[in-house]
C-alpha cells in the first residue's frame, strides 16, 4: 500500500538518501561512546592510565559527540525536507486526479472525504516517511552492532536480550494488528466530521434563516463525539505500548545489573565493561521502542494509504472516447440529438431510471425550452449533453457524433453551460468572466455582460469589472450572480448554450431583455433553457414537456396549449391570481 505511494518522493531523492546515510554516521558515533567510557573506567580509573589518559579519551568522546550531533541535526533536516516534499507531491497527484473526476466519481467519494484524504491522510503518511527515513536504518544498525558488541563483552549477559527483544516484538505485533482496523475507523470519522463542518459552513446562511443552529450543533456534536470515541478506542490500545516497553526495559536492566554484578565479583568481568554493557542495552531497547512507535504509526498510515490509493487508482468513469484524438471532429454547428436515451444515477441513485425513452432532435440555432415539475429530470437531461454523466442506454449526439467519441475538452468547448447551482469564484468580476474565454478582449467581455444584462449593475460598482467577488459570490445578489454566470457562458461563444434555471432570480423585465438579446445576438447559437415560468419559454421554437422521467409533450406554446394537459396545467397554475 504505502510502497506504492513512495514513488511520489521524486524530486527529493537526494534528501531521502542523505537522511539515512547521516543517521548511520550518528549511530556509529553513539556506538563508540560506551566502549570509550569503559576504557576510561578500566584503564583511566581502575588501571594505570591516570588523568592524562582520561582527558585524552574524554576529548575524543567530545569530538565524536559533536560529529554525531551534527549528523543527527542534518539528518532530521533532510528527512523533513524529503517527507514534506513527498507530501506535497502526493497532494498534487491527488488534486490532479480529482480534476479528472466525473460528477459521479465526486458523488461517490463526497467532497468532504476528498478533503480529509488530501490533508489529514497525507499528513499521516508524511509523518511515517519522516520517522521511517531515520528509523529504518537507525534501529537495525544500532540493534545489530550493539548486539555484536554486547556479545563480545559477555555472551552470557547477551542472552537476556535474546529473550526480551522477541517478547517486545510479539507484543508490538499484536498491538498493531488490533489497531489497524481502529485507525481505519478513525479516518472515516474524520470524514464524517469534515462533512458536517463543510456542509454547515457552505450553508451557514440557510442554517441561520431556519434558526437551525441548535440542530446543527447537535449534529456536529454527534460526529465530534464519534470521532473522539473512535480515537479513544484506538488510543486505549496504543497506551499499552508504554508500560510494555517500560517493563521490558526495567526487567532487562535489573537482570543485567544482577547477573552482571555477580560476574564482576565472581568471574572477573571488568567494571567498565558492565557499565558499557548496560549502556548498550539501553541503546538497543530504545531503538526497539522507537521502531515500535514507527510501526504503530505505520498501522495508521496504512489505513490512510489505502484511502489515498483509492483516489489515485480511480479510473474516471468519464474520459476521452477511445481513439478520440485521431477522429476528425464534425463542424460545430450546434445540433443535439437524444436517441432512445435512458439514464439513472448509478453510484448515488435509487436504482430507478431518472430518464426513459428520450427521443429529441434539436436543430442548429434553435431556441428550445424544457419545462416540467421539480425532480422530473430536466437537469439530468441537459447534463448528458456535455457528458457530466454518461447515458445508461441509447445515445446522445452533438453535431451528429456520439458524445462518448469526442475528446472531452473538444466536446465541452462547444457548449456553454450555466448550471442550476452555479458558482462564482473568489477573484474580480473580470477574472470570473474570463473563465469563459481567457483570450477574450475587453470589448467581447463588455458585450457579453451587456447581452446578459449584467453591464449596468457591474458599472454601478465603484470598481466596475475589477470589483472583487468574495468566496462563493456572497457580495452579489442572487439575480446578479445568475447574470454574471450567463455572461461567463456567453463569452465562450459556444455552439450550444444551456441555461439550467438560470434566470429564476432575475425579474421578468430583465429576463425578457436577456431573451431579446439572445434572439438578436445569438442567432446561430442553439439555446436550451430550463425554466419554471411559462413567460420565459412561450416564445421558444420548441418546448419539451417532461413529466416523471419521460417526454410527454413537444411543440410550440400554441400547439401545447391546444392539446397537452400537463403543459396546460403548468400554464394555468401560473395564471391563477393574475387576472384578479
Ligand atoms: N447526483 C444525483 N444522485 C442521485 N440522484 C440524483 C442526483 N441528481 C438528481 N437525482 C435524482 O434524479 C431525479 C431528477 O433530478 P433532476 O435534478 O434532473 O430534476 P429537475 O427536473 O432538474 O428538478 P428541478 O426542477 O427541481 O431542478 C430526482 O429524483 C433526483 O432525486
Ligand atoms: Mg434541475
Amino acid at each position: 500500500m504505502i510502497k506504492k505511494l513512495l514513488k511520489h518522493i521524486r524530486g527529493f531523492r537526494k534528501a531521502a538518501i542523505l537522511a539515512p546515510v547521516l543517521v548511520i554516521i550518528e549511530v556509529l558515533g553513539e556506538l563508540m561512546l560506551p566502549s570509550l567510557m569503559a576504557d576510561i573506567i578500566n584503564i583511566g580509573i581502575e588501571g594505570t592510565g591516570g588523568m592524562n589518559y582520561i582527558i585524552r579519551i574524554g576529548g575524543i568522546m567530545f569530538v565524536i559527540c559533536l560529529i554525531a550531533m551534527a549528523c543527527g541535526v542534518l539528518s532530521a533536516r533532510y528527512a523533513s525536507k524529503a517527507s514534506q516534499g513527498f507530501g506535497a507531491n502526493l497532494r498534487k497527484a491527488m488534486f490532479d486526479k480529482v480534476q479528472d473526476f466525473s460528477f459521479a466519481d465526486i458523488d461517490r467519494f463526497s467532497s468532504a472525504s476528498l478533503i480529509t484524504r488530501m490533508t489529514n491522510d497525507v499528513n499521516n503518511i508524511q509523518m511515517l516517511v519522516n520517522m521511517g527515513l531515520r528509523m529504518v536504518v537507525r534501529a537495525p544498525v544500532m540493534l545489530i552492532a550493539a548486539l555484536i558488541i554486547c556479545f563480545r563483552l559477555s555472551a552470557k549477559l547477551t542472552l537476556i536480550l535474546v529473550v526480551i527483544v522477541p517478547c517486545m516484538g510479539l507484543a508490538v505485533g499484536l498491538l498493531m494488528r488490533a489497531c489497524h482496523k481502529l485507525f481505519g475507523i478513525c479516518q472515516k470519522k474524520i470524514d464524517g466530521l469534515n462533512d458536517s463542518i463543510q456542509e454547515n459552513l457552505i450553508a451557514i446562511r440557510v442554517v441561520k434563516a431556519f434558526v437551525r443552529e441548535a440542530y446543527e450543533k447537535t449534529k456536529f456534536q454527534k460526529s465530534n463525539d464519534e470521532l473522539t470515541k473512535s480515537f479513544i478506542a484506538a488510543v486505549t490500545k496504543v497506551v499499552f505500548m508504554n508500560p510494555i516497553m517500560m517493563i521490558s526495559f526495567d526487567i532487562a536492566i535489573v537482570l543485567s545489573l544482577w547477573l552482571g554484578g555477580r560476574m564482576v565479583i565472581g568471574d572477573g568481568l571488568a567494571y567498565g565493561d558492565l557499565y558499557a554493557f548496560i549502556t548498550y542495552i539501553f541503546n538497543i531497547l530504545i531503538s526497539v521502542m522507537l521502531v515500535a512507535f514507527a510501526l504503530l504509526q505505520l498501522t495508521r498510515a496504512r489505513a490512510c494509504a489505502e484511502r489515498i490509493n483509492e483516489v489515485l487508482d480511480t479510473v474516471p468513469d468519464i474520459r476521452d472516447g477511445e481513439d478520440a484524438a485521431s477522429r476528425t471532429l464534425p463542424e460545430a454547428v450546434g445540433s443535439v440529438e437524444f436517441k432512445n436515451v435512458s439514464f439513472k444515477y448509478i453510484a448515488t441513485g435509487t436504482g430507478d431510471d431518472v430518464l426513459k425513452e428520450i427521443n429529441l432532435k434539436i436543430n442548429p440555432g434553435e431556441f428550445v425550452a424544457i419545462v416540467g415539475g421539480t425532480g422530473t429530470g430536466k437537469s439530468s437531461l441537459v447534463n448528458l449533453i456535455p457528458r457530466f454523466y454518461d447515458v445508461t442506454g441509447g445515445q446522445v449526439l452533438v453535431d451528429g457524433m456520439d458524445v462518448r467519441d469526442y475528446p472531452l475538452n473538444d466536446l465541452r468547448n462547444r457548449i456553454g453551460m450555466v448550471l442550476q447551482n452555479n458558482v462564482l469564484f473568489s477573484g474580480t468580476i473580470k477574472e470570473n468572466l474570463l473563465w469563459g474565454d481567457p483570450n477574450a478582449s475587453d470589448e467581447d467581455m463588455i458585450k457579453a455582460a451587456k447581452d446578459a444584462q449584467a453591464y449596468d449593475f457591474v458599472m454601478s460598482f465603484p470598481d466596475g469589472f475589477d470589483t472583487y467577488i468574495e468566496q462563493g459570490g456572497v457580495n452579489v445578489s442572487g439575480g446578479q450572480k445568475q447574470r454574471l454566470c450567463i455572461a461567463r457562458a456567453m463569452l465562450r461563444k459556444p455552439a450550444i448554450l444551456i441555461l439550467d434555471d438560470s434566470t429564476s432570480a432575475v425579474d421578468s423585465a430583465t429576463e425578457a431583455a436577456i431573451r431579446e438579446s439572445f434572439s438578436k445576438n445569438l442567432k446561430d447559437t442553439t439555446v436550451i433553457i430550463i425554466a419554471q415560468r411559462i413567460s420565459s419559454v412561450r416564445y421558444a421554437d420548441k418546448i419539451v414537456v417532461l413529466d416523471d422521467d419521460h417526454i410527454v409533450g413537444l411543440g410550440t406554446h400554441d400547439e401545447l396549449m391546444a392539446d397537452n394537459a400537463v403543459y396546460q396545467e403548468i400554464y394555468y397554475s401560473q395564471q391563477e391570481g393574475v387576472g384578479e
